[in-house]
């Protein structure tokens, strides 16, 4: 029987996908829960501020291993995680999505022999110049119990020899974050602060290596916001990887100086969903706002050539589109005249699939 649980989280979205785990672990008196925020996001509005906004416990264990190299990091992380293993005696230890705390807290809990949940299981880009593709396969390979947020998860652990008996089909926890805090959603003023207008405006986040890393892809992306300004205001709260890399290829000013364009600090959950929920369409290279999105069936252009979360295209409001200006042009007509797809939510995204994981949990 489980008791002792770990949840691990490091990145924006892992705090923004366990926001429920405090509530519905408090419906099972039995569950003692702690959390270690591994410190991969560090910057105030990256990590604290969800916290606070959201009304969270801090974490129980707090590293400090955002600086320096990726594999400094994932040192830091795995010897910080060990430290709060030995001293916890967790009897599973939870790790969510795909990013570096999810795979340095995975490795930790296979040498140290804790089972090992994975929220958010299964997807695949097929995409191996990923990091997050590896460190997903890299998670999954060693994980025993799948929680997974859409069909294909399934399929895809199936074929990778996973057996049904391992897998529990939950929906999604980043939905479940959504519905909790929709009535404070609404409250955000954030459209009078910026000066907008509901669905006259469109919403930009760009943060992926593979499109902001290098100084072309930076100058096809210039490129775009240059000729989609041209008809439809911006909004783009900028991700602090892309910031340094507009700075450091000399191009922050291009960006800083269009008068259609409204450059952000990344900004907070609510007043981000609000956003979302009033945008004509959304731009981005993110795979959780694909989901986001799907719910509030806003028309969604994903800049990248594939997606780990097909469910989003095949029954929600999202597009692949890649750097491709003449398909994004054409895709942002079709919302304009009217004829964009039609979309439904995918199974089980519901704003209860915390609820299942942690019914799944008293069974294992
Ligand atoms: C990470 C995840 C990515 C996820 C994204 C969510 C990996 C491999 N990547 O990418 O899957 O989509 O988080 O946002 O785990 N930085 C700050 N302050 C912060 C965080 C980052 O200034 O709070 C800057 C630092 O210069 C850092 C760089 O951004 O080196 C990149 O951060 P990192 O966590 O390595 O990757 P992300 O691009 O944020
Ligand atoms: N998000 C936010 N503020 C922003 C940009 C994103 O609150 O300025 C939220 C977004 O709504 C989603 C999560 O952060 O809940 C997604 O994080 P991100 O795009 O950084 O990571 P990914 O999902 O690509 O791993």
């Amino acid at each position: 029987m489980i008791n002792k649980l770990l949840t691990v989280v490091g990145t924006r979205p892992n705090i923004i996908k366990i926001t429920q785990f405090g509530r519905v672990v408090r419906q099972h008196p039995h569950l003692e829960h702690r959390l270690l925020h591994t410190g991969q996001h560090y910057s105030h509005n990256m990590s604290d501020a969800f916290f606070a906004e959201l009304g969270l416990r801090n974490p129980d264990y707090q590293l400090s291993a955002g600086q320096g190299s990726v594999i400094s990091q994932m040192g830091t992380m795995m010897q910080g995680i060990e430290g709060a293993v030995r001293e916890y005696k967790p009897d599973l230890m939870l790790v969510v999505g795909d990013v570096n705390s999810t795979l340095a807290a995975a490795l930790v809990a296979n040498k140290m022999g804790i089972r090992l949940a994975h929220v958010e299981s299964g997807l695949r880009s097929f995409d191996r110049a990923m990091p997050e593709e590896n460190n997903r396969i890299l998670t999954d390979a060693i994980t025993d119990v799948f929680f997974v947020t859409e069909q294909t998860g399934i399929d895809n652990l199936l074929k990778e020899g996973k057996t049904h008996s391992q897998i529990y089909f939950v929906g999604n926890t980043m939905i479940d974050t959504l519905v909790a805090y929709q009535a404070q959603i609404e409250q955000s003023r954030v459209l009078a602060q910026l000066n907008l207008e509901p669905r006259t405006y469109a919403l930009m986040t760009m943060h992926r290596p593979g499109n902001v890393d290098t100084r072309e892809g930076l100058e096809k992306l210039l490129d775009i916001i240059n000729d989609l300004s041209k008809e439809t205001r911006i909004v783009f709260p900028v991700h602090p990887r892309t910031l340094n890399r507009f700075k450091e290829f000399g191009l922050y000013e291009q960006v800083a100086t269009n008068k259609n364009l409204v450059l952000m600090e990344p900004a907070g959950y609510l007043d981000f969903q609000n956003l979302i929920q009033h945008a004509r369409f959304v731009i981005t290279d993110s795979g959780g706002i694909q989901e986001e999105t799907t719910y509030g069936q806003i028309p969604c252009l994903t800049l990248r050539p594939n997606t780990e979360r097909p469910s989003t295209i095949a029954l929600g409001s999202n597009t692949l589109l890649g750097f491709d200006k003449e398909r994004i042009m054409a895709a942002v007509q079709s919302i304009y005249q009217g004829t964009y797809k039609k979309c439904q939510i995918p199974p089980y995204w519901d704003g209860k699939a915390t609820e299942r994981i942690f019914e799944a949990i008293n069974q294992l």
